[in-house]
């Protein structure tokens, strides 16, 4: 394809991008995307984002990464997220909600509220509007995703693509997942095999985590995304930070 560096991209260059990219290792999707994009971030809460991590330290020093901190998430995951900190020496911006708007959630419907009326309210109030505020200020973004992350909704996570949700009419934001074509499995590999440091929690059943009381651990051969928002149909199990992957609310 042509050179894109220096460019900005249109929608018809991701897609060739995208194919360009789909037969190349996570480790060379993340050099090209740190080479199209200085105004770039790593998205950080989970296994798959140190990973992520691990790879774009080795191949640049000034890595941007954030987290959005929800206020629900387990001790051991804000733990997690400091040794992160440490081990690579790197800063972490955390990202909160909008105090005013979750005073006025709790006051009107408490704390639990969505084991009675779904996650969306809080999940668009503790985790989208932080991130929309965030992504406005961003090119591109870098996100842990994997196909088989939720055959519901993930399938087709492409490697990298236009990020309809969040781009704006004078905005344009590119969206990449890395390790879109990675399975569990190799993940845990390469945390193995380079001493990637990982929340505790993974130690005691819990696959994917999220929110305390939105996660819980799996059993034998269960699948990960089981542990998440369990009360929910599959099909609704997507918080709204990749609201592109659902076909319906
Ligand atoms: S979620 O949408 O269901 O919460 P999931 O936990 O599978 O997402 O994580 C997928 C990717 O979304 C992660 O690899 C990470 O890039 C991003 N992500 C999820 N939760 C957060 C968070 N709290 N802070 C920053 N990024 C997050
Ligand atoms: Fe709220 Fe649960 Fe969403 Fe966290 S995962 S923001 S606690 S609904």
């Amino acid at each position: 394809m042509t050179q894109l560096t220096g460019q900005p991209l249109t929608e018809v260059n991701i897609a060739e991008l995208d194919t360009e990219l789909s037969s190349k290792s996570p480790q060379q999707i993340l050099a090209r995307a740190l080479d199209l994009y200085d105004n770039i971030a790593i998205s950080f809460s989970g296994a798959e984002d140190v990973v992520l991590i691990d790879m774009a330290s080795k191949i640049r020093k000034d890595i941007k990464i954030f987290s959005l901190d929800t206020g629900r998430l387990h001790p051991e995951t804000y733990q997690f997220l400091d040794r992160v900190r440490k081990h690579y020496g790197l800063a972490i911006e955390v990202m909160y909600p909008d105090a005013a708007q979750v005073e006025a959630l709790v006051k009107a419907k408490g704390l639990f509220s969505f084991y009675e009326d779904g996650h969306k309210e809080c999940c668009d109030i503790r985790k989208v509007a932080p991130l929309r505020r965030k992504l406005a200020t961003l090119d591109a973004w870098i996100t842990g995703q994997r196909k088989d992350q939720n055959p519901s909704t993930r399938a087709a996570v492409p490697i990298v693509q236009v990020d309809s949700a969040f781009s704006t009419d004078s905005h344009t934001l590119v969206k990449f997942n890395p390790l879109s074509n990675w399975t569990s499995a190799e993940v845990w590999m390469y945390i193995r095999a380079y001493e990637v440091p990982y929340n505790p929690l993974h130690e005691r059943g819990f696959v994917s985590i999220g929110c305390e009381p939105c996660t819980r651990p799996v059993l034998p051969n269960q699948h990960e995304r089981e542990g998440r928002w369990w009360w929910e149909d599959a099909g609704k199990k997507e918080c709204g930070l990749h609201i592109m992957n659902q076909t319906q609310d």
